[in-house]
Formats: C-alpha cells, structure tokens, sequence
C-alpha cells in the first residue's frame, strides 16, 4: 500500500487528479471507478481543469460509479446520476452511454444488483476504483456489519450515513434510506484503488482502516488484502497514523 500525505485539501485534489489523469493518459480506454460525496469534488474540478488545458481526453473513457440511492430517477438533483454530471460528467468529453450508474428506480433490485455486476464484467472490470472512506468506515455503501457482502446490493443506510449525508438535502425533503453499492469483491477485483481522505473527523477511520484488524466492522480495513491500493489523505486525515 502506498501512502501519499497531502497538506491539505487541495493539495490532496491535485495529486489525486494527478493520479486519475496519468491513468486515463497510459489507457484511454479505461474504466473508471468513480464515487461521489464531498471529497472528490476538488478532484472532479482539477480534473476538469485539465480538461480545458487539453491535456486529457476522456472520449473512450468509461466511467462506473459505486453507489447510487435506490428511489431517486437519475434526474433527481440529489442522485448520485445527476451529481456525476454536475461535477464532472457535462463538462468534459466523456460519451454519456459509456457511463454507468445502477437505476435508482428498478423494480426488482435483486435484477438490478445482479445488470450491474454483469456489466462490469462486459467491462472487462474496472481498472482504477476511486473510493471516498465514511466515518465508519464504510467503502461505496458497505456499512459496518458482519460479513463483507461481495456482489453488488442493496443496503439499508445506517443511521450515521444518513445523518452524515443529510447535509446535501434540504430541511425536511425526503432522504433514501437505501442504497445500491458495489459490494467487496466488486470493489477488491478493481486493479487499481484510489483511496482519498480529507479532515480530522475521518483520521480514526483511516487509522483503523489500515492499521486495525481486517474486519467487516470496518469495511474499509479489506483494503490491506489488496495488491494496489494508493491512499492519498491530508494531514488532518492521516493525524492518528504515527507517521
Ligand atoms: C460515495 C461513496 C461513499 C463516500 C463516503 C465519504 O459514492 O461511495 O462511500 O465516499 O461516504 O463521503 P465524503 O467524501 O462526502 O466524506
């Protein structure tokens, strides 16, 4: 495992542009992994950026999101769908079929789990899978439990998630209690992962994330099995790690 210290957010957004970027530059047919929240957003936007100084080209790009939350159409401003167009998807050169997110509404979400999986497979899998890391230590929306789940599914959101993405809905409105979300074997079968983590209220996940016991508890600790993961974390973040 790689770990690389950035002395802030921003400085965070640009390595790990940085690291997208060299990615879709050695294979511009790749597959990206791509997730949504607050972290990624500096990423998106540097990303953008060098977009429009023509230094990337995303025309054969594919793109495959983790989560999305069951319920909502993807036109719904709070869907993840419409979030990835917002912060990425409509301002760069990326085909708009060639990215993918499972359909919050699907009637039957054992069906839609099991479209999703197949057509990662039809992918040929994902070749860099960014990951945000929650509080508790959750990847995608694989909440502490005990198992890991390893296919794409359905998940009841725990009460801390919906509590800490409440920020991105207004008083009152409506929040998804579910959600779907690759599972760990989805995650784990990437090449390559990404892991970006800013702020002193994530450096107890992280911490225990890649110091503590390989344990469904913490979702994210699965990540020290795999053979190339990179974690790029702000010093605020990276604070409990002794480094
Ligand atoms: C989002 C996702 C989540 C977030 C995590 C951190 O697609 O999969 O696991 O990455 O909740 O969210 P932020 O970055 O908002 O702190």
């Amino acid at each position: 495992m790689n770990i690389i210290s950035a002395k802030n957010y921003s400085d965070l957004s640009r390595r790990a542009a940085g690291f997208i970027a060299a990615q879709v530059t050695l294979k511009p047919d790749c597959v990206l992994g791509l997730a949504t929240g607050s972290t990624p957003i500096g990423i998106y936007r540097d990303l953008i950026e060098r977009y429009r100084r023509d230094e990337l080209d995303f025309s054969r790009v594919r793109a495959v999101n983790l989560d999305e939350y069951r319920g909502l159409a993807p036109t719904h401003p709070r869907s993840y769908a419409f979030y990835m167009r917002e912060h990425l998807f409509e301002h760069v050169n990326i085909d708009e079929d060639d990215c993918f997110l499972p359909d919050g509404l699907a009637e039957d979400a054992e069906v839609e789990c099991a479209r999703y999986d197949e057509l990662i497979e039809e992918l040929s899998g994902i070749d860099l899978q960014l990951l945000g890391l929650g509080h508790n230590g959750h990847i995608g929306f694989n909440e502490p439990g005990d198992a890991f789940i390893p296919d794409t599914h359905l998940v009841t959101l725990s009460e801390s998630t919906i509590e800490a993405n409440s920020r991105f809905f207004d008083e009152g409105e409506a929040q998804p209690t579910s959600a779907y979300t690759l599972g760990i074997r989805g995650i784990l079968s990437a090449r390559r992962i990404l892991l970006v983590v800013s702020g002193a209220s994530k450096a107890e996940a992280l911490q225990s994330a890649l110091c503590g016991p390989v344990t469904p508890r913490c979702p994210a600790s699965v990540l020290q099995l795999h053979p190339d993961v990179t974690v790029i974390a702000d010093e605020d973040a990276l604070s409990k790690m002794g480094l």
